[in-house]
């Protein structure tokens, strides 16, 4: 395992191997992370990453793709059979290409409409949904919308009175941090009011969809756009989605080769293993405890005060304003991952602080899950968390909360056999006598290499 990595590259090999041993002793709580199956993990590494495959299934503009358009043909079925969909397009690099190219295929590259209508970033929107920095906000008109100013929640009264003011020719909905259940019928309804596309981007929820605990978007929405790397928990990438045939070509053209050369056959195979996985029981069981999970994380920061945004979640995510607890964003994320807890920083609608100095953090429960974890832990867990965030500057406690994570993740393994090769490898230093029960990040910075 890894053996020509070692050979080839010793430094990467070490760098693999660090990242190996902060995913399996840390607790992985950035909502849009996810740790996939060893199964995908081997259908990213193999040798599907030399081929080129320009085109599509059986229309190619490189010989020798029979086994490659079997690959891509599977990945179609098994993305098309998840989402209840008639057209699936599984080349997107990633998600930001794929509502790039869903955003040309509804306006003809712009050139059928300019304007469009997303969630404003600040409140929990994505950068590709009109943000100035963003080829959405440079290329188009943007009109976004925003939460309700008290309760937080989307006000789908108020979005429908924008639409209509501003006419969008194109509506997105989807979010990057909104708590809360979508209600993707209703932005049909909103959509259809003005006569524009609806465009949903369910990378957040997809797995939670999926898990039938969050409302269907595919059925109500022109074009559906999703990641595959989060809730879904396939290797990183996109897919897009859309019941129309006109579109489906469209978009087809826009994706190849309208945006995009050869697809990354060997990512669309990881993604076919995943959707294999995701079409089973389980998974749906998986999406359900991912809710529980984040429910009972909620309530445990609740009762240790913490000041959620919309004050709970219904989905994978929570949003936190940390400053009801003296600290800010920047500090109480720097904070957690001292202690093994990777979270990001994030504003909250209405942050009154700026972007790269915000007043929340965003933290979910996706990863944890996967790797067993159930609502006993999420309340440990978010007692930890205020813990620290009301004293961020606390080094020993910080020093004990991190030895029982390591304690904690050592009872949910999650790559054992990779684990193992990272103990083999990276030493602790003599001043380390016994391995895992002293500060894993400390002893990071000691270990050295056999
Ligand atoms: C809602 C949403 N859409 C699109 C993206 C972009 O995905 P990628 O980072 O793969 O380009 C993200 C990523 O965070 C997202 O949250």
């Amino acid at each position: 395992m890894l053996d020509h990595i070692k050979q080839t590259d010793p430094e990467t090999f070490d760098n693999i191997l660090r990242e190996v041993l902060r995913q399996e002793f840390g607790l992985e709580m950035i909502p849009s992370e996810n740790y996939v199956s060893p199964a995908v993990l081997e259908a990213a590494g193999t040798v599907l990453t030399n081929k080129y495959a320009e085109g599509y299934p059986h229309k190619r503009y490189y010989g020798g793709c029979e086994y490659i358009d079997k690959v891509e043909e599977l990945a179609i079925e098994r993305a098309k059979k998840l989402f209840n969909a008639k057209f699936a397009n599984v080349q997107p690099y990633s998600g930001s290409p794929a509502n790039m190219a869903a955003l040309f295929a509804l306006t003809d590259w712009g050139r059928q409409g300019k304007k469009i209508m997303g969630m404003a970033l600040d409140q929990g929107g994505h950068l590709t949904h009109g943000h100035k920095v963003n080829f959405s906000g440079i290329l188009f008109d943007v009109s976004s919308y925003k939460v309700d100013p008290k309760t937080h929640y989307l006000d789908y009264d108020a979005i429908e009175e924008l639409a209509k003011k501003e006419k969008p020719h194109v509506i997105i909905a989807g979010a990057t941090a909104y708590p809360r259940e979508i209600d993707f019928k209703r932005f049909r309804e909103i959509a259809d009011s003005v006569g524009a596309y609806l465009l949903s981007d369910i990378s957040h929820i997809a797995g939670l969809i999926v898990a039938g605990v969050h409302q269907d978007a595919v059925q109500y929405s022109d074009v559906t756009t999703t990641t595959t790397h989060k809730t879904l928990r396939g290797p990183r990438g996109a897919i897009i989605l859309t019941n129309n045939e006109e579109l489906a070509q469209k978009i087809n053209k826009i994706v190849f080769p309208g945006m995009q050369g050869g697809p990354h056959e060997h990512l669309i195979a990881a993604k076919s293993v995943a959707f294999a996985e995701a079409l089973k029981p389980e998974f749906k069981e998986y999406g359900k405890q991912i809710v529980r999970n984040a429910k009972a994380l909620a309530t445990s920061l609740i009762e240790n005060d913490g000041t959620l945004i919309t004050g709970g979640t219904d989905n994978h995510l929570i949003l936190m304003d940390v400053t009801k607890n003296g600290t800010i964003g920047a500090e109480a994320e720097k904070a957690l991952g001292e202690a093994g807890i990777t979270v990001n920083k994030n504003t909250i609608p209405y942050d009154t602080r700026s972007p790269f100095s915000p007043s929340g953090i965003r933290l979910g429960t996706p990863a944890l899950t996967t790797r067993g974890m159930k609502e006993k832990e999420m309340e440990q867990i978010g007692v930890w968390i205020m813990e620290i965030i009301k004293n961020p500057k606390n080094d020993d406690l910080k020093k004990k909360i991190e030895a029982e994570i390591v304690e904690l993740c050592k009872k949910f393994p999650l790559y054992p056999e990779l684990t193992e090769l990272a103990q083999k490898y990276l030493k602790p230093s003599s001043s380390f006598s016994i391995f895992y029960t002293l500060s894993i990040k400390k002893s990071f910075k000691l270990w050295k290499k056999n």
